[in-house]
């Protein structure tokens, strides 16, 4: 965050990896908080988040104070080593303040009210919410700040509100004065002469509610900025509080998984500790890609070290069909997210509850109990991360390729009014990065805006919106010497979203080598493109080479394109026209990896098998049921078993290994 002196993760983990959940003991008699600390201490468990939806039984009534219960459980934790993450209460407010104060409680977009009786109804705009946050925010500071059982502090859960009522609407008017000082900017900036709605005064401006037919997309765009800001606001309002209180301890909030509401780049440089809550489905065999890429992305918004928040130790309950982990995947999981920079291994939530919305939900603790697979599996993944955790905490996690990822290119190019609704950004960014996990090339992920002169290569799924800023930066990275491969409809607005003259940047045009984007080509469900030696699929795009600068073409096959490029070289900036294959997106970027000298983890991997290197550790994920075996130069040590690794070592069904030279 803002000061250099504030307190790391390291502060909290003291250099082991952290294991644990969030405990809901307010759901429990006390008899079984001792219970649920036998367990604790039996499956090595370190850490406890306590209070998230605690607000009711603290505040019980406006004003008061009831802290007796948690007084009791931050000793109990303190009395059997476990450290606590407090959180505050404020994702969920008691009942009573949306009864008392109804301009606590959001609207949508079409005007309803998001009552109480479920969570996170709260108006990030509503000065109300913002000052009963504070002051319960205030006290549990004041009360904890010196417990010793304190670790970290949790801000909120999950911000996740929009709003779109009267007192946000205000605000949005602030946001927008602040951003372009008068009504001319932001009708230039709107571009409101198209369909008549140029606005004469401030007080004409309204958060984009249900229109009768397409909303202004720049209006739209603004609005998600000024959402995920006012959230910010929120979450940095609570943070100063703490931070006066306890300036040696570091705060987080939890995000969600590439979440489309808050621009996570912006929000970690707020945080003293970077924490996500990851749920992959089960049954999906890229599950484990899915979490690679989250935690690809969490580490990178670190800088380093993070914080697993939330997994599940089995089933979710919040998908169609909710399955259950098989044997094995949560311990693998697990390992993965350690293996990708994971200082703290924690669960949603320590004790399945047997009341309220989320009661088939997992929990490390399972309906079945002490005896139940579940806990007997938490039990033996808290031993590996007692053995594993002084060795692999803190490492870092070596990339030499960087992502390009932003949330203001995903908001901008996910809005209705396009070509194709079926160019969906997080499935080209799932595709990507899927190919790069394939070929085991390590990558971190970055903001178009940030230095990127560390990488030898930056991969741009798609960035539909570019700044100003970050074609020069795209532009100098290139010329410093670093090869760059970037997917289709990149760069195509500015940071208004205008298109940009010609359907896409006339410097980065240059640079990839296209003289002129005559069309672009979207694809139908199921429907291929035939190029040269692949097929593509979602879009293609009718581009003419400048041939006096593209170094190399594989060109379309047959059809409307026939002969165009599909994909176009200049020097060692690439351009992709369309979805290739999975295999052929693998092969391409393998290619040009190799050529701007990335080398894979490790050669001849099978191909369920991951292998991630941190810090001198090389972690192999056995994401598989079929026993493999795995080529590893050199003797080394497990660390999960003891056993030395010379030249090959089998894994069996979801094994893992953390090998150490
Ligand atoms: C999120 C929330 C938790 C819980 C889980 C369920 O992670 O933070 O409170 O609802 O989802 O998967």
């Amino acid at each position: 965050m803002t000061s250099e002196n504030r307190p790391t993760l390291h502060d909290a983990t003291r250099g082991r990896v952290l294991f644990g959940g969030d405990y809901n003991p307010e759901q429990w008699p006390e008899e079984t908080w001792h219970e649920d600390v036998r367990l604790m201490r039996d499956a090595s468990v370190t850490s406890v988040t306590l209070g998230v939806f605690s607000w009711a039984k603290l505040e019980p009534t406006p004003g008061a104070r009831e802290f007796g219960w948690l007084d009791r459980l931050m000793d109990l934790m303190h009395d059997n080593g476990i450290g606590v993450v407090l959180a505050t209460p404020t994702s969920s407010p008691p009942p009573w303040l949306g009864r008392l104060h109804p301009d606590t409680l959001p609207r949508t977009e079409d005007g309803r009210t998001e009552w109480w009786g479920g969570r996170q109804h709260f108006s990030h705009s509503s000065a109300t919410y913002r000052r009963y946050a504070a002051a319960i925010t205030e006290d549990l500071a004041a009360r904890y700040g010196t417990h010793p059982a304190l670790t970290l502090w949790h801000i909120n859960n999950e911000y996740c509100t929009y709003d779109y009522g009267d007192e946000a609407a205000a605000a949005f008017r602030r946001w927008l004065r602040d951003r372009y000082g008068t009504l001319d900017a932001l009708n230039t900036a709107w571009g409101t002469a198209f369909w008549s709605q140029g606005y004469d005064t401030w007080d004409g401006v309204l958060p984009p509610r249900t229109p009768h037919y397409l909303s202004n997309p720049t209006q739209v765009l603004d609005f998600r900025r000024f959402t995920s800001d006012m959230l910010l606001e929120c979450y940095t309002a609570e943070r100063d509080i703490v931070a006066r209180h306890t300036p040696h301890i570091p705060v987080t909030t939890n995000f969600m998984p590439l979440f489309f509401g808050v621009d996570a780049w912006r929000w970690a440089e707020e945080e003293d500790v970077v924490s996500v809550d990851l749920y992959p489905d089960p049954r999906d065999p890229l599950g484990p890609q899915h979490g690679a890429l989250v935690q690809d992305l969490t580490r990178s918004q670190a800088r380093g070290p993070w914080m697993l928040m939330e997994q599940a130790a089995g089933a979710v309950d919040w998908r169609g069909v909710n399955h259950p982990k098989p044997r094995g995947m949560n311990r693998l999981w697990s390992l993965q997210a350690v293996a990708r920079g994971a200082d703290a291994v924690c669960y949603f939530q320590w004790r399945q509850s047997r009341q309220g919305a989320e009661k088939f939900h997992s929990g490390m603790v399972g309906h079945a109990g002490e005896r139940g697979r579940t806990y007997q599996e938490t039990r033996q993944l808290g031993a590996d991360l007692a053995r594993i955790g002084p060795e692999a905490a803190g490492g870092g996690v070596r990339a030499d390729i960087a992502v390009l990822h932003d949330w203001h290119a995903w908001w901008a190019g996910s809005q209705p009014g396009r070509l194709s609704d079926r160019v969906d950004h997080p499935v080209v960014l799932h595709a990507w990065h899927r190919a790069l996990w394939e070929a085991d090339l390590t990558t971190d992920f970055a903001h178009p805006e940030h230095d990127l002169s560390g990488y030898r290569l930056v991969v741009v799924p798609q960035l539909y919106l570019l700044t100003d800023a970050a074609i020069d930066n795209l532009l100098a990275y290139v010329r410093g010497g670093g090869t760059l491969v970037s997917g289709f409809l990149t760069g195509v607005a500015d940071e208004d979203d205008r298109v940009r003259t010609g359907g896409m940047d006339a410097r980065l045009r240059e640079l990839f080598g296209i003289r002129t984007l005559h069309e672009w080509w979207p694809l139908e469900q199921g429907e291929t493109v035939a190029c040269d030696g692949f097929a593509g699929t979602l879009w293609s795009e009718e581009i003419e080479a400048d041939e006096d600068t593209a170094d190399e073409t594989i060109p379309y096959k047959g059809g409307e394109l026939d002969g165009l490029p599909a994909v176009l070289r200049a020097g060692r900036a690439w351009y992709v026209s369309t979805l290739p294959e999975p295999d052929a997106l693998r092969a391409l970027l393998a290619r040009i990896a190799a050529g701007a000298g990335v080398r894979p983890v490790l050669d001849g991997l099978p191909a369920d098998v991951e292998a991630v290197r941190r810090g001198e550790l090389l972690f192999l994920l056995h994401h598989g049921c079929e026993p493999v075996t795995v080529e590893v130069p050199g003797t080394h040590t497990d660390l999960l078993t003891g056993a030395t690794v010379t030249g090959t070592l089998t894994l069996g069904r979801y094994g893992a290994a953390v090998l150490r030279p």
